[in-house]
């Protein structure tokens, strides 16, 4: 009789608080994917019904989703698309990451095929009639997108779904600042593919800005190219798309990364994507137990599955290699992706793999640390788990990734180009394996995170659950979306000189200039 008041009980309680939820990720890379996937987890452990819409971009992903939710589609690519995408010279354009230097002109042509692939992978979701009717009739109370394209917004205004979340599986994007109306504070907040810190000189904060503010025009183009997909439905403008989302989540852990002003609808979830308990419950294979054995120290290499490690110039390959040779007590362990090693002669300490367990790795004691990237999801992974870092940031965020982590003493960077430097390598590598305060920082570090107050993972759960019954917020658009930056700033001047020594006769000048009758115009 009780087993069945519980069951009666569990099954109302299901009925009543299980939402369903869709989740728009487009398969544009490993690290977006994976963020999204985590999200799906933790509201599918939580008992709703989670729906995981998948638009294939890059084909190379198709096979590799790992999703628990047992409602997985997948939107495959037509015979258009592949036409329209296939000669996009991503290949060529992954190869050259190593040895491409990143200012924000350069950035912007970089990942113009990126763009494109995302505004085709747009045009098939649409195309598929098929899914769009399946979708409309499920009658979802929450859905979920990536604001790297206004697509996934679009589709859900089409569907009729008025409760709306934008996850960044990257931190705060540049133009998501600027569209909701969060303060964009340059001068001191490094912008995503900013490589400055916050402390920046003049110059820097140039940059910083340039950096900023290309970003934003370039995902200003996609949008125009996406929405105009939409016209024909009735949905010609993007712009309050964004700010008609009820939350922002991203993919920033506040004790890591720089601090910035936000809103109350941004809310940081970094860190969702690393399962400690899962971590720790894998276990090592004999074989790589016997590779951790047979040195005193290890240390792991891996530059992630973007920038191959194969495609690094030969140069900078041989000279790691020759440092190499010069810790005999250390076994390395090398990601990489080809079995062509002629070039690597047959050093002894050091294992080439073209998989390796990263995580489990990461969490073993015999391995000293971690020669790495810098993506934010290595970069979370080595955090939760404490080890000492070399990162040598590549491209995109990564430069931005490495200063963030680099702040809290666990962590040496380096430039890409400094893997040429054989001194340079050599002494990193050399203070990383064996001088203590990189060890005790990134354990202290790993310390705080596993005591942080809310979890990332509660926070999702409790936050997508609230808008699923509340959203969305109007309320809580901040009206300085409707200003001009003019009117924005120049009451904070007012406010800056009302706090300045009244006594002071450059005020006079001041309060001149404020009270004239072009700015009073402009304020009004
Ligand atoms: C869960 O979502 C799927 C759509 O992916 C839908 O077909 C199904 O009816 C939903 N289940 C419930 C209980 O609402
Ligand atoms: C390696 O270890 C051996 C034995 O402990 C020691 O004699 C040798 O000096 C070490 N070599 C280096 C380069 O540290
Ligand atoms: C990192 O080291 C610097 C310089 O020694 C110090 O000022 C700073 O407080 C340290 N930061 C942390 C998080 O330990
Ligand atoms: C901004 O103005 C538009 C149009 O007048 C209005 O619909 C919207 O609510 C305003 N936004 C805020 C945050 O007040
Ligand atoms: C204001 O400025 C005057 C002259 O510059 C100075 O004498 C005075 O101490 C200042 N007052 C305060 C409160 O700073």
């Amino acid at each position: 009789m009780r087993v069945l008041l519980l069951l009666i009980t569990v099954f109302i309680l299901n009925s009543i608080f299980a939402y369903n939820v869709l989740i728009h990720s487009p398969a544009i890379g490993t690290s977006h994917i994976n963020f999204m996937a985590h999200l799906a987890d933790a509201l599918t452990e939580a008992g709703h019904n989670v729906t995981f819409l998948v638009p294939i971009s890059d084909q190379t992903l198709r096979n590799r989703i790992k999703v628990q939710t047992k409602y997985l589609m997948k939107v495959e690519q037509d015979v258009i698309q592949k036409s329209k995408t296939a000669s996009s010279g991503m290949d060529e354009m992954l190869q050259s990451l190593w040895t491409y230097i990143d200012s924000p002109e350069q950035n912007r042509e970089k990942f113009k095929s990126f763009e494109n692939q995302r505004v085709e992978t747009c045009a098939n979701l649409l195309r598929n009639e098929e899914i769009f009717e399946t979708l409309k009739d499920v009658g979802f109370d929450v859905a979920i997108t990536e604001p790297l394209s206004i697509c996934g917004l679009a589709y859900f205004k089409l569907l009729g779904i008025e409760k709306t979340i934008m996850a960044t599986s990257s931190t705060h994007y540049d133009h998501v600042i600027q569209l909701i109306g969060e303060p964009d504070h340059l001068s001191y907040v490094p912008a995503m593919q900013s490589s400055s810190t916050n402390k920046m000189n003049f110059y820097e904060r140039y940059l910083n800005y340039q950096h900023g503010s290309s970003f934003f025009e370039s995902m200003q183009e996609v949008f125009d190219r996406e929405i105009k997909l939409f016209s024909k439905y009735g949905i010609a403008n993007w712009h309050d798309l964004y700010s008609e989302t009820s939350l922002n989540f991203v993919n920033s852990n506040p004790y890591i990364d720089f601090p910035r002003p936000i809103i109350q609808k941004t809310i940081a979830i970094g860190g969702i994507s690393v399962n400690v308990e899962k971590i720790k419950s894998q276990k090592l294979s004999e074989e790589w137990n016997n590779i951790l054995d047979k040195r005193s120290q290890n240390m792991l290499i891996s530059f992630g599955s973007i920038a191959k490690s194969m495609d690094m110039p030969i140069e900078w390959r041989t000279n790691i290699l020759k440092v190499i040779e010069t810790f005999p007590n250390v076994t390395f362990i090398w990601k990489y992706e080809s079995d062509e090693l002629k070039w690597a002669n047959d050093i002894e300490n050091v294992v080439f793999s073209k998989w390796t367990p990263q995580t489990a790795l990461l969490d073993d004691k015999r391995v000293s640390a971690f020669l790495t990237h810098g993506g934010l999801g290595s970069i979370n992974e080595l955090a939760y788990l404490g080890k000492p870092t070399i990162m040598v940031p590549i491209f995109w965020d990564q430069m931005r990734n490495a200063n963030m982590l680099e702040r809290h003493n666990g962590t040496i960077k380096l430039s890409k180009f400094d893997l040429a430097n054989f001194e340079l390598v050599k002494k990193s590598i050399n203070n990383i394996l064996n001088d203590e305060k990189y060890f005790k920082n990134a354990e202290k570090l790993a310390r705080l995170l596993s005591k942080q107050p809310m979890k990332p993972k509660e926070t999702v759960i409790k936050y997508v659950e609230f808008v699923s019954e509340f959203g969305p917020f109007p309320t809580m658009d901040p009206y300085s979306r409707n200003m001009s930056k003019i009117q924005i700033y120049i009451s904070s001047k007012l406010f800056l000189i009302n706090s300045l020594n009244t006594s002071n006769s450059n005020l006079k000048l001041y309060q001149q200039f404020v009270s004239s009758q072009s700015l009073r115009e402009s304020m009004a």
